[in-house]
């Protein structure tokens, strides 16, 4: 069955994937592409988004997009940078701003009876973020509403279905952008409001039948969110086909591999889980340097699993978690699309799994989405809510060597922490939490006794996707608690300290 979708065309936007997000919201499929590369298959798009952009119009370096295919010929919305492009090159006129116009603004005046502003009234809160202006409309254009600094706020151009807006729909902080991109894509463009976590899980399996046929799939399960409802959908698609690895690199949090194991086996995956601690351990053996744990814990990593594939005969596919962050290519800052993909260079020397053909099931979908899906496949509400965990696990939270014993006395701590955040309630409120382990002895009194042992260090942030993070105000009775209850019962550490740095400039992980 084909959705309707909404084709967004990216000029490097901060703001692009919440535009996305936010038509998916409306239970429209939406896609982000860079400006310059309109899919061949425009026809398959009901509707076109330009977004903004940090670039100007009157610069030297404009970024021109080929609209002959779109203008007119399908309903337009331009944002921001989009709404100036219009004007500047349609006959109206684009000046910098005199006044600062960064931040909420209100609606003033709106146009009467205007379908594009239905439900939503004179006062509404916009957010605006741009630096030049639009002074005059381009022809044929009427405007649609106006802001105590902007006049020119949105506009449409009569004769075709194109609208224009300078302030961003899909930030949070427009309070009626939901309402308005309703208005346009439902009411004006007519587009059905049918993708929703039941078509897209009924499609993907139906298209992973169709793909891989009766063949074999393997997937390296993780314990995390992305893999998990990978696992569940591939495992609905071609039941017993899917062979599941799960590998304990050692590294894990306290009791995590039997735990999640457990967990797998009771959602009916044919899953293994493979031991290799000692291998991982041994590899790490005297390393200090971050990267190069980081890089013997992958190549550990890839030789166990490799060696697990090839007891499985015939495998044909290698699954993968990959979601649509991973994929999407955006504009950088030079303007042109920025690769964020990851391409399979040197393909002959890679391991034989990675030659398979790879599946991925997710590929289209943000993280938002894959919890909605997770949830609708009846996937444990607790797994789905997991916090983030690094791939190189406690391995990049103990800070210098690793050794056998640092990761038991992290994993005791560890567990005490985040077992209290959740017999607190607070565990939901933190976006991930963890405890580091330094290379610092320090002295302190235990009874009588002086001791001379570990220090550890608690972090815990808010964050939306992990590039900037906020540390979070724990309680303090919250902290007392905790480091008491740490210092008592793990033996080898005598002092706790709470990480109060915020990314930038201090990264969520001390290494
Ligand atoms: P930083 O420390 O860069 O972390 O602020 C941002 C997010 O990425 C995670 N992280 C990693 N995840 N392999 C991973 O799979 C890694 O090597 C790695 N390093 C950092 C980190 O936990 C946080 O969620």
């Amino acid at each position: 069955m084909q959705h309707d979708k909404v084709l967004i065309l990216d000029f490097g936007s901060q703001y692009t994937h919440r535009s996305a997000r936010r038509v998916r919201e409306l239970n429209i499929d939406s896609e982000i592409h860079p400006f310059n590369k309109i899919p061949h298959n425009i026809q398959d798009y009901k509707a076109v988004i330009l977004s903004g952009s940090p670039f100007s119009v009157r610069g030297d370096d404009v970024l021109h997009p080929n609209l002959s295919q779109i203008r007119g010929k399908k309903p337009l919305l331009a944002v921001c940078y989009g709404a100036q492009y219009l004007a500047h090159f349609s006959g109206g006129e684009v000046a910098p701003s005199n006044t600062r116009e960064y931040g909420r603004a209100n609606l003033s005046f709106i146009q009467k009876g205007e379908p594009f502003f239905a439900h939503i009234n004179q006062g509404s809160q916009v957010w605006m973020s741009h630096s030049d202006t639009i002074k005059h409309l381009p022809e044929n254009s009427v405007v649609l509403a106006s802001t105590h600094d902007v006049e020119n706020a949105a506009y449409k151009i009569e004769g075709e279905v194109t609208y224009a807006i300078q302030f961003h729909p899909e930030v949070y902080h427009s309070t009626d952008g939901k309402q308005l991109l309703k208005n346009f894509l439902v009411t004006i463009a007519d587009l059905k409001q049918d993708w929703t976590p039941d078509s897209f899980i009924e499609e993907t399996i139906e298209a992973i039948q169709e793909k891989v046929g009766h063949d074999k799939v393997v997937l390296g399960l993780s314990g995390g969110v992305d893999s998990t409802v990978a696992a569940v959908l591939l495992n609905k698609a071609i039941g017993e086909n899917l062979y599941c690895i799960f590998v304990n690199n050692g590294l894990l949090r306290k009791n995590e591999f039997e735990s999640v194991l457990n967990q797998y086996k009771g959602m009916g995956l044919n899953v293994k889980g493979v031991d290799a601690t000692k291998k991982f351990l041994d590899a790490l053996s005297g390393i200090e340097d971050p990267e190069k744990k980081r890089k013997a814990i992958g190549n550990a990593f890839i030789e166990v699993f490799d060696d697990e594939a090839h007891k499985l005969n015939d495998v044909k596919w290698l699954a993968q978690g990959t979601i649509y962050p991973d994929v999407i290519e955006s504009v950088s800052a030079t303007g042109g699309p920025s690769a964020t993909i990851k391409s399979h260079h040197n393909v002959g020397g890679l391991p034989d799994f990675m030659k398979l053909k790879i599946v991925e099931p997710l590929r289209a979908i943000f993280k938002d989405e894959v919890r909605r899906v997770g949830a609708t496949l009846g996937i444990d509400p607790e797994l789905l809510g997991r916090h983030p965990f690094p791939g190189p696990g406690l391995g990049i939270r103990i800070l210098g060597d690793i050794t056998a014993e640092k990761v038991r006395i992290l994993q005791e701590v560890d567990a005490i922490f985040i077992n209290g955040l959740k017999q607190w309630g607070l565990y939901d409120k933190v976006w991930q939490a963890g405890a580091m382990l330094l290379p610092v002895n320090s002295v302190g009194v235990m009874g009588d006794e002086r001791t001379y042992e570990k220090c550890v260090a608690l972090r815990a942030v808010e964050s939306t996707d992990g590039m900037t993070a906020d540390w979070v105000n724990l309680p303090y009775e919250f902290l007392q608690k905790t480091s008491n209850e740490i210092i008592n019962k793990v033996k080898g550490v005598n002092r706790v300290v709470y990480d109060i740095s915020s990314k930038p400039p201090a990264t969520i992980e001390w290494e």
